[in-house]
């Protein structure tokens, strides 16, 4: 791809070769805004219905909506047997390969029997449609064995994500009145077997509604054992017949729960269901990643435990019948190259991961990749974060071979798939902006008075139309949904919570989430853009950026930066020299207060910035909850580095 510059920096126009024979032509955009609900229509068409709906969506009541009203569908037939059906069971689904090296390779054919004993294990248990069941499991096929089988008997999964403590499961387990967890005795994660066991012990001991513990064994290492509850997966789903007829459900029926932070501590329950969330799912992974099923070899690098996972480890892959990569562990186990290892080994085409692995691959160095065949790559993906243009170039450039173009996608748990992206061979790329609205999206940028605004402004995002994989509720708290989502500007309106930008050619910058966005002296100004100015600087490698409270300004920026390998120097030249680079980029109003350089950040385990905490360094407060970092010593090595008075 060539480069040029355009007034809003550099632009890459779409590949030609890769649109020559794209699966989505610019057509597509037309097509939809010609008639939205005909538009999505089609796209359900992708699927196997059992029954036909009545009518395409039902939003007499908003804020909750009902789509393919009538439909009925199996999920886990349409991301299995059809595709065996039609004469594809030896295709591979999964090269799964676990941190220690051992591999697995599942065919269609093998992965819809697996199911099926699962399903048929689960039936035994007493599980029924509507039941809710837990996972809380390391990344391994049995995982997803688990979210299809309960998928396929109608029962309500909730993938835990298996990082978390013993504390959040059980809260979660009591809000969504779970009757089955499902999980393993560890998983490898740095080298190491962690255990999951106790934590699920912990957990049920306090909750009484959950009847069963099934067991999957990974690591082999010791765990307790609670007679008459805790059952091995291996006794109990191995014996099972591999056949089972799918039942299909209401379209509105519930498929899953994956709980999210909100701005409160409890958190919320978002509830996703069966047609809508499959047909928006399999057509975003078809169209925004080009997928071609015969010859692509498809990788989310990213955890099952979160909804990148869920929507395109699992359930946009299988229903397009891709041949996927899963990978258990770390990305620097056992070495750095691990990841760009497995490029190499799978031939992995399309690659979909976050920026904050990208940037930490730029942090070790370009020799890493370099190391590394991944000449069969062709298409890249960014998710959860905006991706700094820094970044951007640097993943373009060191990891696409300069020929790959990146979809940045911008969505959310709740949203359920792709809202905005660029598409491959049709968009012409712009690195930071996630661009346009997906086809038969609605997608704005509004002042604090939900008014439209135009091109080159600064507001809120919000989505204007209902879309097929959209939650429905907040588990049980039908109140939290509308005052959360759909209050600000009305019932009609979705408060997506993040701001935006529109550029003068209307593409779409994410600046963060608007309680990420600063208040210096009256002036808005997004953490994003100062952490980008800083990641443009040689020296500094990432950055965090948070508003600390300032008696004169109300705000003040507060930064932590890493500075790459090479960058020797943390005094306070270089803390100047940043401020200063920080302050020629932007403007005098974005100089950073105070730069800190440290060793790591605080992050989740979806790879965000925990800034909440960031913040109570800044102000000199007792820390809050670190119960969700992937790390929590990093906080004091944070701390140690403060000066005493600060
Ligand atoms: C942020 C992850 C900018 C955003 C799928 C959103 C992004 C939140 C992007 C949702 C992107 C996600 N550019 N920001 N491409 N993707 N975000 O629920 O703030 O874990 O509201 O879903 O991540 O995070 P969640």
């Amino acid at each position: 791809m060539s480069e040029s510059t355009g007034p809003e920096g550099r632009r890459f126009p779409a590949p030609q070769q890769l649109a020559a024979a794209a699966n989505v032509g610019p057509d597509v955009y037309a097509e939809a805004d010609r008639d939205r609900l005909a538009f999505w229509e089609t796209q359900a068409r992708r699927l196997s219905w059992a029954q036909e709906w009545d009518e395409v969506l039902d939003w007499s009541k908003p804020p909750f909506a009902k789509w393919f009203v009538g439909g009925k569908l199996n999920v886990a037939y349409n991301c299995l047997d059809r595709h065996v059906e039609a004469g594809h069971g030896d295709q591979v689904a999964y090269h799964w390969e676990g941190e220690p090296g051992d591999t697995r390779t599942l065919t269609y054919a093998q992965l819809t029997e697996d199911v099926c004993r699962a399903a048929n294990a689960l039936l035994e248990l007493g599980v029924q449609a509507g039941d809710r069941v837990a996972i809380y499991m390391p990344m391994i096929p049995e995982t997803v064995v688990a979210m299809l089988a309960c998928a396929r008997i109608g029962a309500v999964h909730m993938v835990v994500f298996g990082g978390f403590s013993a504390d959040a499961l059980a809260s979660r387990l009591d809000d969504a009145g779970a009757v089955l967890v499902i999980t393993a005795d560890g998983g490898y994660r740095r080298g190491a077997p962690s255990a999951l066991k106790p934590a699920v012990d912990d957990a049920v001991g306090r909750s009484p509604g959950v009847r069963n513990v099934l067991v999957v064994k990974r690591t082999e290492q010791d765990v307790e054992w609670t007679e008459g509850r805790d059952l091995w997966w291996h006794d109990v789903v191995d014996r099972q017949s591999p056949r089972h007829t799918p039942e299909a459900f209401d379209a509105e029926h519930p498929l899953y729960i994956m709980y999210t932070s909100g701005t409160t501590a409890k958190p919320k329950g978002i509830l996703h269901t069966s047609g809508g969330y499959l047909t928006q799912v399999a057509f975003t992974h078809w169209a925004t990643f080009d997928l071609k099923p015969d010859t692509d070899v498809y990788w989310t690098a990213a955890d099952v435990g979160w909804v990148t996972g869920h929507s395109y480890i699992v359930y946009g892959p299988l229903a397009n019948r891709a041949t996927s990569v899963m990978y258990e562990g770390t990305p620097e186990t056992p070495h750095r190259g691990r990841w760009f290892e497995l490029i190499q080994k799978y031939g992995v085409t399309i690659l979909y991961t976050a920026p904050t692995v990208i940037r930490t691959v730029m942090k070790w160095g370009e020799d890493i990749p370099a190391g590394f065949d991944l000449t069969s790559l062709r298409l890249l993906g960014s998710v959860g974060e905006p991706i700094n243009p820094e970044a951007w170039l640097w993943y373009h450039q060191n990891i696409g071979g300069g020929r790959c173009p990146i979809m940045d996608t911008w969505w959310q748990t709740e949203t359920g798939a792709h809202m905005i992206t660029p598409l491959p061979g049709v968009t012409d790329l712009v690195p930071g902006s996630a661009q346009h609205p997906f086809p038969g999206i609605s997608a704005k940028v509004v002042d604090d008075e939900g008014n439209e605004l135009g091109d080159d402004s600064t507001g809120l995002l919000v989505l204007t139309e209902p879309w097929p994989s959209m939650l429905r509720t907040i588990w049980g708290d039908d109140d939290r949904y509308v005052d959360t989502y759909w209050s600000r500007f009305g019932t009609n309106v979705y408060f997506a919570g993040d701001g935006a930008k529109k550029d003068a050619d209307g593409n779409i910058w994410l600046l963060g989430r608007v309680d990420d966005v600063m208040n210096v002296s009256g002036h808005r100004i997004s953490t994003t853009e100062v952490e980008s100015s800083l990641v443009g600087h040689p020296t500094v490698a990432e950055a965090a950026v948070v508003g600390a409270s300032d008696p004169t300004t109300g705000q003040g920026i507060v930064a932590f930066v890493i500075l790459r390998g090479s960058a020797e120097d943390s005094g306070e030249d270089l803390v100047q020299t940043l401020r200063n680079h920080v302050a020629r980029d932007i403007g005098p109003i974005a100089k950073p207060r105070q730069i800190m350089v440290v060793q790591e950040l605080p992050k989740t385990r979806s790879g965000k910035i925990m800034r909440r905490l960031l913040r109570d360094v800044a102000e000199n407060r007792e820390l809050g909850d670190v119960t969700t970092l992937t790390d929590s010593s990093v906080m004091n090595l944070i701390k140690e580095k403060l000066p005493a008075s600060s």
